[in-house]
């Protein structure tokens, strides 16, 4: 096998051959023209001409090569107190008969199917059998408002939802159908049908003629065989946070998808088929979708679906206790579910009540990996715990410590060094035509063409892709992340370089939170702007300024806008402060300094700019945060 190194270097130099070899590890109903048509770049094409089939890769193939008996989904839900194992075979017959339902409601190749589902297995059954019969699905966190869902169903168009009665969050049965029934009311587009998953913890109300009962669905007709779709048609569509309310709806194709994300399972991941591994995240998200559901079907590895939290469900030590129980050999999750296990077991005992041989590695993505948590992790688990970096929009990790070649030394703070297929330079903000000096921090962009499973466009939103992430930098993919290259060729991702903020591991859009803030009747003008949290790495935090002539009691608003944003955006966005002022920062052109406040927020120091309108206001603001607790610890 080649190096690391080695196989870095030819997918740079020779992509075609690069990932025209990795294309066969992937069934095709019909082999590709071109592995790499560059001809109308950014807009790259990947396998043109090539045909296949996603879900016929997930799950046939493997049944006809005799791993039908080897699970291949385990739902582990300490929520429900259920456990249940699917084999290739049975989950094949389920997403079959269910794609036949579709099949026989009308749905067909290229319609969308928006998925709002909590974490069941039928979430899994439901996007493999869109891919099954060429629909197009978009899955939906079920942490989001109904506003959220409507503005989904408007842009994606779906003829058909499928959701579920309820999720369930600990303490409190969360009803879906309501959000659900309430985002049809609001949006402009009215799906045909919906197709609800009754859960025996709560039963949904139907609306006849439209809504369809799951199990009626899944026996409309026998089991169905996948049709073929271009390697260039879209699998799905994701909508991830960008700088507005509006979120952008990440595309992915199904040929460059199947062939990056089943190479990853081995090159990145360092696992074998038959590998039980976990990614503790929820199918809402793009971990989700590609390392619960996608990439370790495709590789032909049993994956976990698991319904719980990483404490309360019932403990700290309910992490180890799926490893043991499943023989997970690694574990893929964010670096925040850490910190809530560290915080309730700073010790780590629980770890000993469990048997973790089969463990062999930590994977952590979806924000910064502190070294805090890293050396707990290391010294708790006594396994490798890399670091890797990844977006929603690239869908598979960008960088990381390639497992498949060997793990490399670590070194706490970087993800590593670049995966293969991603040639990721640091240019200057100012002027991107330069590339920054090792070790200096910069923009991180990647040099295009972007390989094989990374988002070809935005759906139906063409100039909206060139915008947001091809103009600024001309030739590159920019990342919207800023940081440096060190003298070993090491990344470190130091910060978003827009208004995006992670909080829990969940992606969130702060410009986003200020439209409904802003939407409030008694605020003339705000800024929503993520500060540290010990727990969930950031939360956001809105400073507001109130309409001139508004006596009311200043918490009084501020619990109304808690309960807008909760409303609007949804729980996730778990927005819970909020400062009444009487001014923002601003520059001279009136441009509000949301990074000086978050600097004052966190205890940081920092330079006052030389636009600064008035330079008084910092002091107003500094006074204010601290009467409420901030900087933290000082
Ligand atoms: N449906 C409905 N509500 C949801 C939800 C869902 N799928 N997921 C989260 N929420 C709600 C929570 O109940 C919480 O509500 P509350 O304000 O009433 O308490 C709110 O959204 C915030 O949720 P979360 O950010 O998850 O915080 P938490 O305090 O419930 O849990 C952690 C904190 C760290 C335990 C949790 O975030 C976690 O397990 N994170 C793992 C990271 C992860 O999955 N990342 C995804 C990318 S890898
Ligand atoms: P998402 O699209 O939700 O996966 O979020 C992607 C963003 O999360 C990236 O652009 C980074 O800002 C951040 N992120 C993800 N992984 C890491 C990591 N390992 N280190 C630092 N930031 C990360």
């Amino acid at each position: 096998m080649a190096t690391y190194e080695e196989d870095y270097a030819r997918s740079l130099k020779d992509p075609e051959g690069f990932w025209g070899d990795a294309a066969e590890g992937i069934s095709w109903y019909k082999k590709w023209d071109t592995v790499l048509d560059d001809s109308n770049s950014p807009f790259t094409k990947w396998f043109s001409g090539g045909e296949l089939n996603t879900c016929y890769n997930c799950l046939d193939r493997h049944v006809e090569a005799g791993r039908g008996d080897q699970a291949a989904l385990i739902y582990d839900s300490p929520m429900t107190g259920q456990i249940k194992s699917f084999t290739y075979s049975e989950l094949t017959d389920l997403v079959a008969r269910f794609a036949g339902g579709l099949d026989q409601m009308g749905i067909k190749k290229g319609d969308r199917v928006i998925i709002y589902m909590p974490m069941v297995p039928e979430a899994a059954v439901a996007m493999l059998a869109c891919a099954r019969i060429g629909a197009i699905h978009s899955v939906v966190f079920g942490g989001f408002a109904a506003n959220e869902l409507a503005t989904r169903i408007d842009d994606a168009k779906p003829v058909a939802i499928l959701a579920a009665s309820c999720g369930l969050e600990p303490g409190r049965v969360v009803e879906y159908k309501p959000l659900l029934d309430e985002a049809i009311e609001i949006s402009s587009h009215k799906p045909a049908n919906v197709v609800v998953l009754q859960r025996p913890e709560c039963q949904a109300s139907m609306i006849d003629g439209r809504d369809h009962d799951w199990s009626e669905v899944s026996e409309r007709t026998g089991p169905i065989d996948p049709v073929p779709v271009a390697a260039t048609d879209p699998l799905y569509v994701l909508y991830t946070s960008g700088t507005t309310g509006m979120p952008k709806g990440v595309v992915r194709d199904n040929g460059g998808h199947a062939v990056a994300l089943h190479w990853s399972m081995k090159g990145v991941y360092g696992l074998d088929p038959g590998d039980v591994f976990w990614a503790a995240s929820d199918v809402g998200w793009v971990v989700g979708h590609s390392y619960i559901v996608y990439a370790p079907l495709l590789h032909g590895n049993t994956s976990i679906l698991f319904e719980g939290k990483p404490i309360g469900t019932p403990d700290a030590g309910t992490f180890w206790r799926v490893i043991e129980q499943h023989k997970v050999r690694a574990l893929f999750t964010a670096p925040t579910a850490f910190r809530a296990i560290k915080q309730h077991d700073p010790k780590g005992k629980l770890v000993h009540d469990y048997d973790l041989s089969n463990f062999e590695t930590l994977f952590l993505a979806g924000e910064r990996a502190d070294p805090d948590t890293i050396i707990w992790a290391q010294d708790t688990l006594k396994v490798p715990v890399l670091d890797h970096w990844w977006q929603t929009e690239t869908g598979w990790p960008m960088g990381a410590n390639c497992t498949g070649y060997g793990i490399k030394p670590v070194k706490l703070g970087s993800p590593t060094l670049p995966v293969p297929g991603y040639d990721i330079r640091i240019v200057d903000e100012e002027d991107p035509s330069h590339e920054m000096p090792q070790g200096e921090i910069g923009v991180i962009a990647v040099k295009l063409p972007l390989p094989p499973g990374t988002l070809p466009t935005l759906w139906e939103n063409d100039s909206g892709f060139l915008k947001s992430y091809m103009k600024d930098v001309p030739g590159y993919y920019k990342t919207g992340d800023a940081g440096y290259i060190d003298e070993d060729g090491y990344l470190f991702i130091m910060a978003r370089t827009d208004d995006i903020i992670n909080v829990a591991g969940h992606r969130l859009s702060t410009g986003g939170m200020e439209e409904v803030v802003a939407g409030h009747k008694d605020v003339a003008e705000c800024a929503v702007i993520g500060v540290k949290d010990e727990l969930k790495g950031q939360i956001p935090f809105g400073f507001v300024v109130l309409n001139a002539g508004v006596n009311r009691d200043g918490g009084e608003i501020a619990k109304e806008l808690i309960e807008r944003v909760r409303h609007m955006i949804g729980p996730v966005a778990a927005f819970k402060h909020v400062l009444v002022v009487k001014r923002l920062p601003k520059t001279r052109s009136g441009k509000i300094l949301r990074a000086i406040m978050r600097k004052i927020a966190d205890g940081e120091e920092f330079r006052f700019p030389a636009t600064i309108d008035d330079p008084a206001i910092l002091d107003e603001i500094t006074a204010d945060l601290k009467l409420v607790g901030y900087p933290h610890g000082q």
